[in-house]
């Protein structure tokens, strides 16, 4: 189903969800994954890509620039004849990067110094999205950029600059700038050191090694890390597994702990310590989780995650754990819609500039569901509460809409969402995988 129709989704009240339960792949390491594999001399075999729209738009941008993918095929396996650093050819068109930020952020570092000129576009919650977060220091390394009105997409980029490389510190705790600066540096003459401001996703620093690209990591104290690459070097092609995606799971795990008598088994997730901030949260508002099997699988931490029903409580979360769960905050509110007393989230502004203002659209949707609530300009404030039923919109923003889904355990009452196709970007079969759990989900 494209995410260009409009559909809904009707939760009906109530489930138990048992079971185990296989979640898609990483969407961030599937994005890495084409974008090295097709940089890289040789052939990469990577297994457990995500077939969801924004991870394809990566892949069909790299097959636009001549790079020879083959699949994914219906397990997600993925063959990539890589082309080496300086291979990639004009695309015929512009790239069109669809709802992934990823893509176009990230994509801006990898082309800002390739020999041909070049256009990324996006729909238009992407082309509304800021983008002078990357554009800025791209620019600053030397590569020529134009950008629509208030530095959003289209991102038009002129080829033939040559970057040179950079310290720069970033401003925000974002692993799209840190990865963007970074890719780029690969191409830049000399060496480019991105400082961030708390540990953010480490996927791109660690893909590199992987194939082959020396990149230091200086740990600076205070929760703070300088990465450092130098430019110039090469990419070897690898093989790669794809574990599931903690930000997919973390639905189900919010699910499991809110609906009664539950028992859930999620298989083989990617823990990353940069990524597990939806555990350490979910555990200190009292969630009973435990993690099995744990083992490490290409570089990336992965294991499995029990999660029983348990009665959870306010908190206040604690703004270091913010980076480590950003994706998780729509799902993280409903859980605090559901626990006893208030949880206070403080340090998260950024979440006012992803696939939709996260603040507004879960504090209205909560709203209309009877939940006293409050968005403040960096966070939320959610007493917990009984929960009815209504009609919510998720803006077309995925993670909304499948949280929603998950609130529907707790309501009294049938929860409608409105235009949720583009849960089809992170999460293809997330109704089908829902509804073989215990939740009552169905496409209306
Ligand atoms: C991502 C980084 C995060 C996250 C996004 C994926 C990545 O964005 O929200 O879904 O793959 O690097 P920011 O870097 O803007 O926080």
């Amino acid at each position: 189903m494209s995410s260009q129709e409009k559909i809904n989704y009707i939760a009906k009240p109530g489930g138990q969800l048992k079971g185990e339960v296989h979640i898609p792949g990483d969407k961030s390491i599937s994005h890495r994954s084409i974008m090295l594999g097709s940089l890289a001399k040789g052939t990469t075999h990577i297994s457990g890509f995500l077939q969801g729209e924004d991870a394809l738009a990566t892949l069909n941008a790299f097959r636009a620039m001549g790079v020879p993918i083959e699949g994914p095929d219906p397990q997600g396996n993925v063959v990539i004849e890589g082309v080496g650093m300086h291979g990639l050819k004009a695309p015929a068109h512009a790239l069109d990067l669809g709802n992934s930020g990823t893509s176009m952020r990230l994509l801006t570092g990898l082309l800002a110094a390739q020999k041909f000129d070049l256009q990324l576009e996006g729909d238009e919650s992407l082309s509304s999205r800021p983008m002078k977060r990357v554009t800025l220091p791209i620019k600053e390394m030397g590569a020529k950029i134009d950008t629509a009105e208030n530095n959003t997409a289209p991102i038009k980029i002129s080829g033939g600059n040559q970057l040179k490389g950079i310290a720069y510190s970033l401003p925000m705790a974002s692993a799209q700038v840190k990865s963007c600066v970074l890719l780029a540096g690969m191409y830049a003459k000399g060496k480019t050191c991105v400082t961030e401001p708390a540990p953010t996703r480490d996927h791109t620093e660690r893909m590199l090694q992987g194939f082959g690209y020396d990149v230091e990591v200086n740990n600076l104290g205070d929760g703070k890390s300088q990465i450092c690459l130098d430019g110039g070097g090469e990419l070897k092609a690898c093989d790669l597994h794809v574990p599931a995606d903690i930000s997919s799971a973390a639905f189900f795990m919010v699910a499991a702990c809110i609906a009664e008598k539950s028992e859930l088994l999620l298989k083989h997730i990617g823990v990353n310590p940069t990524r597990i901030g939806i555990i350490n949260i979910l555990r200190l508002m009292g969630a009973d989780i435990s993690l099995q099997n744990e083992k490490v699988v290409g570089g990336e931490p992965v294991a499995d995650i029990l999660v029983r029903s348990s009665q959870l409580k306010g908190i206040e979360i604690p703004e270091k754990q913010v980076p480590l769960a950003i994706d998780e905050f729509p799902v993280i509110s409903i859980a605090a819609a559901c626990a006893e007393g208030k949880t206070i989230l403080t340090g998260a502004e950024e979440l006012r500039v992803k696939e939709s203002d996260r603040i507004q659209a879960m504090i209205d949707g909560l709203t209309i569901l009877g939940i006293r609530c409050e968005g403040t300009d960096d966070g939320m404030i959610i007493w917990g509460g009984e929960m009815a039923g209504g009609v919510v919109d998720s803006l077309g923003d995925h993670r909304i809409a499948m949280s929603f889904a998950v609130a529907a355990l707790q309501s009294t009452e049938n929860i409608e969402i409105k235009d949720c196709a583009n849960v089809n970007t992170s999460f293809p079969g997330f109704v089908d995988l829902a509804t073989q759990c215990g939740m009552q989900v169905e496409i209306a």
